[in-house]
């Protein structure tokens, strides 16, 4: 869908100024302001980085600003701050103590408004009770939480302290968090008793303590959220409030290099194993402060929504850190978007006042499929921004959102960023670049972007490439936990002297980007990135299982929605009830976000003669596509025709 969508769009072109107001107001107010802060950002880009960063706060200055060359580069060498103290004390010692840092909102309704001050007095209590325990410096931490202010302080916390966090999406399974907590090393849990999820608690300690079995660790603290029963195991698990209520609020942040590692994020790639992408303090603190304070064009009295669960890397870079960075008020909210009804989202905007609202091109689906009369019952008067992320936005959902939701005088910000760039990457800045449904628009200041081919020649305009990066940035991801090889070869090895993103891109004559989606095995459902081997491993684990392969077929809501092309084992048969059990073998395996929509039941599947399945056949036969292309390694092209029947059949 987003393909033939962009195509239309590129041919339309069709594109939209900011209003006068809102360029006068902006930090970057024209075309020409930006073209000036590219081109001095590119051909001077220590000078630029060293004054971004050093409007944030340093224990110690850097000696070098950028060492190394791709793959191995380091910022701010010599440097020491402290991601915590920049967020809170640097904020408070502005005079914004008495400023709201979090605007929470449960999804049962309840409600918290969190200064700049009581949030400092709980992190450092936090970061009290975590030492108290025994975290130390560089220990590694995962949080697996709701959306609650605890999920930030828990992360605050331990960035103050230089503990390592691993936050873990609460929509993982077990499962997942277990090979997550024994890839990077966890010895300590933090999570809470539940969460809320469409009026249901999500049992997030239970999870916890069936990861646990397989992979222990040494304690574990629990917030009480929603007062549901827990299992408890003395002398491991502890509560928050007797342990942080307790502690003291004074807390000491300790200088840390600017290459001390900040988190590890976990992310799929083309194999059945995430990978934990490490990010380190000093270039990610940096990345993310200006891209928040360029990309949102933050003004004082903001209140920022940024609508991603913490467990993603937007929700790390503008939930949190991004946003108390600038001293902006950001607001949380707990659960779904339609729990009680389908305007949960435009209730809280009209409520809290909020300028500011980044989201998903999968929830501006699912909100104009639920209706304008969600929308319309409210009063968004309030919102001057908008913004998207996570996957290519359909021209019409961009159209809905701009007209609906942002009565036509909010500028869109379609952001491209990942999980790796720690940061945004492709956006425009509003007030100074005119915008285009569906695209990204062009690289932010300090980052160097191409398309190019194979062979890292940069394509002319409107020819489909390779998006690559080919200058280092500070908020890079550094390497993979445990596995620097694949760091190297996975994003330097494709294209010599260039990070390659994964993804397929184009630019217009305007030098517009236009992201098309990724051309290796990693899909993107409803924003999430899911590679097809992870899947694929998930199903080959049933025992009823002897083959698996997984594709991705475009979906109206999801973007993409994952087919499963599944060989039973002998003596097993294809039934209903099989691809029921599958499809929760999976949820259990990885999550409820990796659920298969389709399962397809073969006999075999189709192969190449030396053994490969091949996927673009099955990617052809899920998306209705009639099969292009050369068939003639196919080692029985009559499985193909079976499958093929089959699947038409099963339609
Ligand atoms: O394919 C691109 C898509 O999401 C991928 C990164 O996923 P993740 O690391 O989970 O981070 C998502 C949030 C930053 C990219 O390789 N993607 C992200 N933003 C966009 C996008 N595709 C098109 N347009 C975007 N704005």
């Amino acid at each position: 869908m987003s393909e033939s969508g962009i195509e239309s769009v590129l041919t339309e072109n069709r594109s939209f100024e900011a209003p006068a107001a809102f360029a006068k107001a902006a930090r970057v107010k024209s075309l020409g302001e930006y073209e000036a802060l590219y081109r001095r950002a590119d051909e001077d880009p220590d000078g630029y980085w060293s004054e971004v960063a050093s409007e944030l706060h340093w224990h110690a200055p850097w000696s070098s600003l950028r060492s190394g060359v791709f793959p191995d580069c380091t910022w701010f060498d010599g440097g020491e701050t402290n991601l915590a103290f920049n967020c809170l004390d640097a904020q408070i010692a502005k005079g914004l103590g008495d400023k709201t840092a979090i605007l929470f909102e449960g999804e049962p309704g309840d409600q918290q408004s969190i200064s700049f001050s009581e949030l400092r007095a709980k992190v450092c209590q936090c970061a009290n009770a975590l030492l108290d325990l025994g975290v130390a410096k560089g220990d590694r931490v995962a949080i697996y939480m709701p959306m609650i202010p605890e999920a930030a302080i828990a992360m605050l916390a331990c960035a103050r302290i230089g503990a390592v966090h691993s936050v873990v999406f609460g929509g993982f399974s077990a499962g997942a968090l277990a090979d997550r907590i024994l890839d990077a090393g966890i010895e300590t849990v933090i999570t809470a008793d539940g969460g809320w999820r469409r009026g249901s608690v999500l049992e997030l300690k239970k999870n916890v303590d069936d990861a646990l079995v397989t992979a222990p660790v040494k304690r574990v603290l629990v917030v009480k959220r929603c007062a549901n029963p827990v299992s408890w195991q003395e002398g491991r698990d502890h509560w928050w409030h007797d342990r942080v209520d307790a502690a003291s609020s004074e807390h000491q942040a300790p200088a840390l290099e600017a290459e001390h590692p900040l988190f590890i994020l976990y992310t799929s790639g083309t194999t059945g194993k995430p990978k934990g992408i490490v990010h380190t303090t000093g270039g990610y603190m940096v990345g993310a402060y200006q891209s928040t304070k360029l990309v949102f064009d933050l003004k004082d009295d903001d209140i920022f929504w940024c609508t991603a669960d913490v467990g993603w890397i937007t929700g790390h870079s503008y939930v949190v850190y991004g946003a108390l960075l600038n001293g902006t008020t950001t607001l949380v909210y707990e659960g779904a978007p339609n729990h009680p009804q389908p305007d949960r989202f435009w209730e809280l905007i009209a409520k809290h006042k909020a300028t500011i609202l980044y989201t998903a091109p999968t929830a501006i689906r699912a909100f104009m499929r639920w209706g304008d009369e969600w929308p319309n019952k409210h009063d968004l008067s309030s919102l001057r921004l908008l913004g998207t992320v996570g996957e290519p936005i359909n021209p019409s959902a961009w159209m809905w959102y701009r007209e609906v939701i942002g009565g036509e005088r909010c500028p869109i910000v379609d952001t491209w960023w990942q999980t790796e760039t720690g940061s945004i990457m492709l956006s425009p800045l509003p007030g100074a670049i005119a915008t285009k449904p569906g695209s990204c628009t062009r690289p932010l200041p300090g980052v160097s972007a191409k398309i190019v081919d194979k062979q890292g020649v940069e394509c002319a305009a409107n020819v489909g490439g390779f998006l690559v990066i080919d200058k280092p940035w500070p908020s890079m991801l550094r390497t993979i936990n445990g596995d620097h090889d694949r760091f190297v070869q996975t994003y330097f090895g494709e294209i010599e002297g260039k990070y390659f993103a994964g993804d397929g891109a184009r630019r217009d004559p305007d030098g517009y980007f236009w992201v098309m989606g990724r051309v290796d095995d990693v899909i993107n459902v409803s924003g999430h990135r899911l590679s097809t081997m992870e899947v694929e491993s998930a199903l080959v684990s049933h025992p009823k299982v002897a083959e698996a392969a997984v594709v991705a077929k475009p979906d109206e809501l999801k973007g993409q929605a994952i087919v499963a092309f599944v060989t039973p084992m002998k003596g097993e048969k294809g039934s209903s009830a099989l691809s029921a059990e599958l499809r929760q073998h999976v949820v259990t395996q990885i999550g409820a976000l990796a659920r298969p929509e389709e399962i397809h039941f073969a006999d075999a599947l189709p192969k190449t003669r030396s053994g490969k399945i091949m996927r673009r056949l099955l990617r052809d036969l899920a998306s209705g596509n009639t099969t292009a292309g050369d068939v003639s390694t196919l080692e029985d092209a009559s499985i193909l025709t079976t499958l093929a029947a089959q699947y038409g059949d099963e339609e």
